[in-house]
C-alpha cells in the first residue's frame, strides 16, 4: 500500500514521539483526550481566578495585576496556567484535525465527527477572545475595538457595538455581558457541542492516560513559573496602543482588520469554515459494504454491540420468534464497515461447520467469515517451508503481504479486530507453526478499537477470548504502520527463530 507523503511525515513524527513517550503516553495518540484535559485545566483555573477578579471596567485590570504581582505564587500561577492551557488547546485541536486528515479518518461515515468538530474550534477561539477582553488592558482594548468592527459588519447588528466605543467609553453593562459569555455562556455551549461531536462513537475516552495528564500539567506549571503571563498597560480608549503582544493562537484575524474591512474578514472566515466543513466531500472516500446480521445465526448475545466502535449496533427484542430474547440491528449510516463485529461474534468460530459453509450472526459481505476461513486454509496449503507463519494484517497498518518470505505469508483483513480468536486456533490446527497478527500501531487503530480488542481477547480479558487450549507461545502481536516494516520484519524473524527452537525442543523430547 502506498503511503502519501503527508501521512508518511506524520507517521515519522509519531515514531519520534513514541521513542520519547512510548506508545501508551504518546500525546499524538491522545490529542482529543488531551484537548479535554486542557479544557478541565482551563475550567478549574478559571474558577479560581473568578474569586479575586473584579468584574468591572474600573477594577478588572487592577485585580488581574494583583493576581500577577501580589499573589503570584497562587493566583499568578493560576492565571498563567489558564493562559498557557488555552494556547495549548489550540495546538492540540489543530493537531487533532491534522491527524484525522493525514490518516484519512474524516470522510465517509466519519463526516459527522468532522463537521461537528469545526464549530468547537471556533468556539474555543471566541472563548479566548472574550477572555482577553476581560483583562481590560491595551490588548483588551484592541480586541474590543476589532470585535466591534467585526460585529458592526454583520448586517443586523450594524452600529450597535461601535456605539459602545465612539463616545470614548465602554459601559460596565457591556463588560458584564462579556464576562457572562466568557465564564458561563460560551463554556456551556462548548461542552454541549463536544457532546454532539463524540456522540456517534462508543466507549469514548475523554481522559488521557494519567502519566500524560500529570506530565502536561507539570510542563505547563513550569512554564507558568518561568514565564508568567502578564498584562499590558490599562485600557484607555482615548489613546491608541503602540506596541501589542498579540496571542496569535486566538487573535490572528484582528491584524487583518488593519488592511481589510470587517466584511472582508467575515467573508474569509466563512469561506475557510465552509471549505473545512466540506473537506470530507472534497476529498471523498467510499465506505466499505456495511455489516449484515443473519438472525438464523445470531443469539442476541450483544458482544458485537459491546465491541462496535461507532455505536452502529443496537440490541432489541427478538422479532423472528426464535427462542432467544434479543437480536442485534445494524444502522448502516453509522457502520464503519470495519468488521470488528464479525470478529466478536461467537458464531464466527470456524470449527462450527467443518464441512459446510460458515455462516455467522453478523458478517461483512466483502469478506465473510467463511471466506476468512477458506483463505486461511488455502494460504497455509500454499506454504511449504519447515516453519510456517501465517501473518494476519489489516488494510490500514502494514500490508501483511509485504512480510511474505520463505517461512511467512500474509493475509489481510479489513481490521485486525475482525479476526475471531478461534480462527487463530484453526490456523494452528491446520498447519501453521505460528500466527502473527499485525494491524495498526498500538493505541492508534484506524477503527479505534480493533487492535485493542484483539489484544484483550488474546489475553483472555475480553469476549470472545482466545481459549486456554491455544498455544500462546505460537502467537505474536506486533502492530505497525507501513513505515514500521523493518521493525515488524525483525520481530517476525525473531518469532521464526523462536518457533525453530520450539520445534527442536519438541523433536528432542520425542526422541527421549
Ligand atoms: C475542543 C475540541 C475537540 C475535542 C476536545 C475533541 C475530542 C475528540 C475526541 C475525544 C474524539 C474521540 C476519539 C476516539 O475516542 O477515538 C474525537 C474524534 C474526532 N474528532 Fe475531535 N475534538 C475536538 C475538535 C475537533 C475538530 C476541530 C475536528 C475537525 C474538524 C475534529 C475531528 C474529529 C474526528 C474526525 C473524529 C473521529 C475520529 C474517529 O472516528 O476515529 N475534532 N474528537
Amino acid at each position: 500500500m502506498l503511503v502519501n507523503p503527508v501521512k508518511r511525515a506524520y507517521l515519522m513524527l509519531e515514531s519520534w514521539f513514541n521513542l520519547s513517550f512510548g506508545t501508551a503516553w504518546n500525546p499524538l495518540y491522545h490529542l482529543g483526550t488531551l484537548s479535554f484535559f486542557l479544557f478541565w485545566v482551563i475550567l478549574v483555573t478559571g474558577i479560581y481566578l473568578f474569586i479575586p477578579f473584579h468584574g468591572s471596567l474600573e477594577g478588572a485590570h487592577a485585580s488581574v495585576e494583583w493576581m500577577t504581582n501580589e499573589q503570584w505564587y497562587i493566583a499568578g500561577v493560576m492565571r498563567s496556567l489558564h493562559r498557557y492551557a488555552s494556547d495549548a488547546v489550540v495546538i492540540t485541536v489543530l493537531l487533532h484535525m491534522f491527524k484525522e486528515v493525514a490518516s484519512s479518518r474524516f470522510q465517509g461515515f466519519r463526516w459527522f465527527s468532522w463537521v461537528t468538530g469545526i464549530p468547537n474550534l471556533w468556539m474555543i477561539i471566541t472563548i479566548g477572545v472574550t477572555g482577553y477582553w476581560l483583562v481590560w488592558d491595551e490588548l483588551a482594548q484592541y480586541v474590543a475595538i476589532g470585535s466591534a468592527r467585526l460585529m458592526d459588519a454583520v448586517p443586523l447588528l450594524t452600529g450597535a457595538m461601535t456605539r459602545n466605543f465612539v463616545s470614548g467609553e465602554m459601559t460596565d453593562r457591556f463588560f458584564i455581558l462579556i464576562e457572562f459569555l466568557h465564564l458561563l455562556g460560551q463554556p456551556l455551549l462548548l461542552v454541549f457541542m463536544l457532546w454532539i461531536h463524540v456522540k456517534r462513537m462508543s466507549n469514548v475516552e475523554i481522559n488521557p492516560p494519567r502519566g500524560l495528564a500529570i506530565g502536561t500539567l507539570l510542563g505547563l506549571t513550569v512554564l507558568s513559573l518561568i514565564k508568567p503571563a502578564v498584562s499590558h498597560a490599562p485600557a484607555d480608549l482615548t489613546t491608541v496602543p503602540q506596541i501589542l503582544n498579540i496571542d496569535w493562537f486566538y487573535l490572528n484575524v484582528y491584524p487583518l482588520l488593519d488592511i481589510w474591512s470587517g466584511e472582508s474578514v467575515w467573508i474569509l472566515t466563512i469561506v475557510v469554515t465552509v471549505l473545512l466543513m466540506m473537506l470530507p466531500w472534497l476529498i471523498p472516500k467510499k465506505d466499505g459494504e456495511k455489516a449484515v446480521v443473519d438472525l438464523d445465526h445470531c443469539n442476541g448475545c450483544g458482544l458485537c454491540f459491546d465491541d462496535c466502535p461507532f455505536d452502529a449496533i443496537t440490541v432489541q427484542a427478538r422479532t423472528d420468534g426464535a427462542k432467544f430474547e434479543h437480536e442485534v440491528v445494524v444502522n448502516p449510516s453509522l457502520c464503519g464497515a470495519c468488521g470488528i463485529c464479525a470478529g466478536s461474534c461467537p458464531s464466527s468460530n470456524p470449527f462450527r461447520t467443518p464441512k459446510g459453509e460458515l455462516k455467522t450472526g453478523i458478517d461483512m459481505p466483502q469478506f465473510t467469515a467463511d471466506e476468512m476461513r477458506s483463505q486461511t486454509k488455502q494460504t497455509l496449503e500454499s506454504m511449504h517451508g519447515e516453519i510456517k507463519i501465517l501473518v494476519f494484517g489489516c488494510e490500514h497498518g502494514l500490508n501483511a503481504n509485504r512480510l511474505d518470505s520463505e517461512y511467512s505469508k500474509g493475509m489481510s483483513l479489513i481490521c485486525s479486530g475482525m479476526l475471531p480468536p478461534t480462527l487463530v486456533e484453526y490456523a494452528l490446527k491446520h498447519g501453521a507453526d505460528g500466527v502473527m497478527v499485525t494491524g495498526c500501531r498500538q493505541n492508534d487503530c484506524y477503527f479505534r478499537f480493533g487492535n485493542r480488542w484483539t489484544r484483550l481477547r488474546f489475553d483472555g480479558e475480553r469476549k470472545p477470548a482466545l481459549r486456554g487450549r491455544a498455544d500462546r507461545q505460537r502467537i505474536r502481536i506486533h502492530g505497525g504502520a507501513e513505515t514500521d516494516k523493518n521493525e515488524i520484519k525483525a520481530d517476525l524473524k525473531d518469532f521464526h527463530q523462536h518457533l525453530v527452537e520450539l520445534k527442536q525442543a519438541e523433536r528432542t523430547e520425542a526422541d527421549d
